[in-house]
């Protein structure tokens, strides 16, 4: 359920003074490129414009004083399993593999991954994270240093992918929706792609004909349909997944890369019925859908289509070797062990852990509207989190 722009909490004057100093310089880049841009400019604007968008200037984003919560922050048992995964690939893989996680937010996830790593004896040689944003790199060294101050010296940050051909594993939790995308509409039979104009100095959606990569993109989902899209249908698209996956295909020599996030199959994802598309904007716990208010306050995201993840790997000589929901991958990876492990637990702890574990996997929760892709490369072992239930048909 979304929530009317009215009922949004207000803005301190330093928050509006921040978003309007951020539609100031979008307003700039706007006139700059001739009065329009397309909505993936506009959201890599709003999002990680250097030291005024979201994910890169000072918003508190995660947790409860924030604007959203993550699984990693709100249910550290989601981070326990995921390092089971992790285990099993760095132990095939052997002595040297290193861990990648891209997107680390607070550093919640690299925090318990590592200690539950450690207490398997099946530490990574490095835990490398690489982030679009240079603000979270304290936030995330300071995580670290508080939770496994020991571990912190395996801990890198990047500044880009290696330059070097490298063997290990990548992880991402909730980095795929925050993704620029495109928008278009389709409008009398016809595809448009949905931007950003300035009208008399506010910032506007504004549509125009489409160009031929997007054009190219809705006959694609048109072509999977085996049908057209109805008229005033509205969706998005993620022109940059491609690339982005063919760069780090790129570097992996051999290993496993592992994606966690909300997201449907293309036919579900681009049913008739969704006619608005899936962007969705968070501001204080609540969503709403007016991108263009609070920019660089709130976060802004899209779900991800997970049969054009399926494409853009298979293009760049990944293999697909799991998807699934999240409910049933952490099953896969011993939910079940985890829950039921309680004797050096107290009540109240004991109650905290069934809480989250239903928050993780009821089909009402994060369950079902969560899946993960394993992405393979030269390697051949079955993965423990996809045993219970394989949805890759559903691709
Ligand atoms: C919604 S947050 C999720 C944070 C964390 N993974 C979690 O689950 O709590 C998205 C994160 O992805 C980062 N990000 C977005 N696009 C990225 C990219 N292309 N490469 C690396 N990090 C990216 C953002 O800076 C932010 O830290």
């Amino acid at each position: 359920m979304t929530t009317a722009a009215a009922e949004l909490p207000p803005l301190t004057p330093e928050e509006a003074g921040h978003s309007d100093r951020l539609a100031e310089r979008i307003r700039t880049v706007i006139a700059a490129e001739g009065g329009w841009i397309d909505f993936a400019r506009y959201m890599n604007l709003a999002l990680y414009e250097p030291g005024l968008g979201y994910y890169s200037a000072g918003a508190r984003k995660f947790g409860a004083a924030g604007d959203f919560i993550t699984a990693p922050e709100a249910a550290p048992v989601f981070s326990r399993c995921l390092a089971v995964q992790c285990a099993q690939v760095l132990q095939e893989l052997g002595a040297g593999a290193v861990l990648l996680e891209l997107g680390a937010g607070s550093g919640a996830m690299a925090a318990t991954l590592l200690a539950e790593l450690e207490r398997r004896g099946q530490l990574p040689a490095e835990y490398w994270i690489l982030d679009l944003s240079a603000d979270l790199r304290e936030r995330q060294r300071a995580t670290l240093a508080v939770a496994v101050p020991r571990l912190l010296e395996r801990v890198r940050w990047l500044d880009h992918l290696p330059d070097e051909p490298w063997v290990g594993m990548i992880v991402a939790n909730e980095v795929l929706d925050a993704f620029p995308v495109e928008r278009f509409a389709i409008r009398g039979g016809d595809v448009h792609a949905v931007g950003v104009a300035s009208d008399f100095g506010r910032l506007q959606l504004a549509e125009v004909r489409a160009n031929a990569a997007l054009r190219a993109a809705v006959s694609r989902i048109e072509a999977d349909l085996g049908a057209r899209l109805p008229d005033d249908y509205e969706s998005e698209v993620n022109p940059d997944l491609g690339p982005w996956l063919a760069a780090l295909a790129d570097t992996l020599e051999r290993g496993v890369l592992l994606f966690v996030d909300y997201g449907l199959p293309r036919r579900e994802y681009y049913s008739p019925e969704r006619t608005r598309g899936t962007l969705l904007c968070h501001f204080r716990h609540r969503f709403h859908d007016d991108a263009l208010s609070r920019v660089g306050l709130q976060d802004i995201t899209a779900w991800v289509d997970f049969t054009a993840v399926a494409e853009a790997a298979e293009a760049c000589g990944l293999e697909v070797a799991g998807y699934t929901t999240q409910a049933h991958f952490l099953i896969g990876c011993g939910l079940g062990e985890f829950v039921a492990d309680v004797s050096e637990l107290d009540v109240v702890e004991r109650i905290n852990l069934s809480r989250q574990a239903m928050m993780l996997t009821l089909p009402g929760e994060m369950g079902e509207r969560f899946k993960v892709i394993a992405l393979a490369k030269g390697f051949d072992a079955p993965l423990r989190g996809f045993a219970v239930r394989d949805l890759r048909r559903t691709l």
